[in-house]
């Protein structure tokens, strides 16, 4: 089938599946050129909750998908690639953490939406990006265990006088940012500003003009008077970028920074998905019960 047909096809099923596409601002370009809804992973958490929709195609990797699931259960949740996983995702599981919380008996743990389901179901509340600082200063405790992303836990410990313990996971396309890649971009453009995800390193946040969800990106670039924007991201959301603001001009802070499993999709995966009714989510009641608590408590903290 020709692009043009697949698209076709995609809206032709979508009618017929009842389906709403939710799109990752990662995904390739033709991905996101589908999508009914593209977002971060606070966004897309909210769509998921709220749509009336009875199929959410999920198009961005597994825990997004799960996430999906998890606050709209009665929902068909498909991802049309389903070994598209987070590598930080499987840096922490259920055991590890329990453990580490045996040694913390007093704090509570906020586990990032880039867990896996069993990880949510012990962990107290989630949090995105977007949402992880206003998350940890309403939690009505001191003491936190923030997993599995090292750097966006030290990020949010700058905003709290809370206790916070660190998990050490990462995610491997942010943390790969160094301080001589900010000097050598600033050094080639010297007028433009530098909007960096939280989680690289701690050194190259300190250097950033704002540190951003990638959605949050979108509206920085909106505001800022600066026509050229150095991009510390996976480099998907520069298509997203000039998509939504074309006038101004996008760097990326390192031409490599590519999530792998974020590219798997593509439009004839979505097709197939859509025709097939493939890969289902499907999730353990039990882990599911306790795992919503903590994804809901987000939502309504954030
Ligand atoms: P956002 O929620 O900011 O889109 O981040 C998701 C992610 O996986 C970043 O690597
Ligand atoms: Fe996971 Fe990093 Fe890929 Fe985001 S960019 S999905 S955190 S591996």
């Amino acid at each position: 089938m020709t692009k043009d047909d697949l698209v076709k096809e995609i809206e032709r099923l979508k009618k017929e599946r009842d389906a709403i596409i939710l799109v990752h601002n990662y995904q390739i370009p033709e991905v996101q050129d589908i999508a009914d809804e593209l977002g971060d992973s606070l966004d897309l958490s909210r769509k998921a909750a709220t749509t009336t929709k009875k199929t959410i195609v999920f198009c961005g990797v597994l825990f997004m998908a799960q996430s999906a699931k998890l606050l709209s259960p009665e929902k068909n949740v498909l991802i049309p690639r389903i070994e598209a996983g987070c590598a930080m995702a499987a840096m922490v599981n259920k055991e590890e953490l329990l453990k580490f919380k045996s040694e913390h008996p007093k704090a509570k743990v906020v586990a990032y939406v880039n867990t896996t389901a069993e990880t949510k179901s012990v962990s107290d509340v989630c949090c995105t990006s977007a949402n992880a600082v206003k998350i940890v200063q309403k939690l009505d405790t001191d003491e936190i265990i923030f997993v599995p992303d090292k750097n966006l836990g030290s990020y949010v410990a700058k905003f709290t006088d809370k206790k916070v313990h660190l998990w050490p996971g990462y995610c491997y396309v942010h943390n790969q940012f160094t301080v001589e890649d900010v000097e050598k971009a600033r050094d080639f453009h010297p007028e433009a500003k530098l909007i960096v995800h939280p989680e690289a390193p701690a050194e190259v946040v300190a250097l950033a003009d704002s540190v951003e969800s990638t959605s949050g990106m979108i509206r920085y670039v909106q505001e800022t008077d600066a026509r050229e924007i150095i991009v510390g991201t996976e480099i998907g959301m520069i298509y997203r970028l000039e998509r939504e603001v074309p006038e101004k001009i996008y760097y990326p802070l390192k031409e490599n920074a590519v999530c792998k499993n974020m590219k798997l999709t593509t439009l004839e995966d979505v097709y197939k998905s859509l025709s097939e009714k493939r890969y289902e989510i499907f999730l353990d009641s039990k882990v599911a019960e306790k795992a919503r608590l903590s994804l809901e408590k987000m939502l309504e903290l954030s």
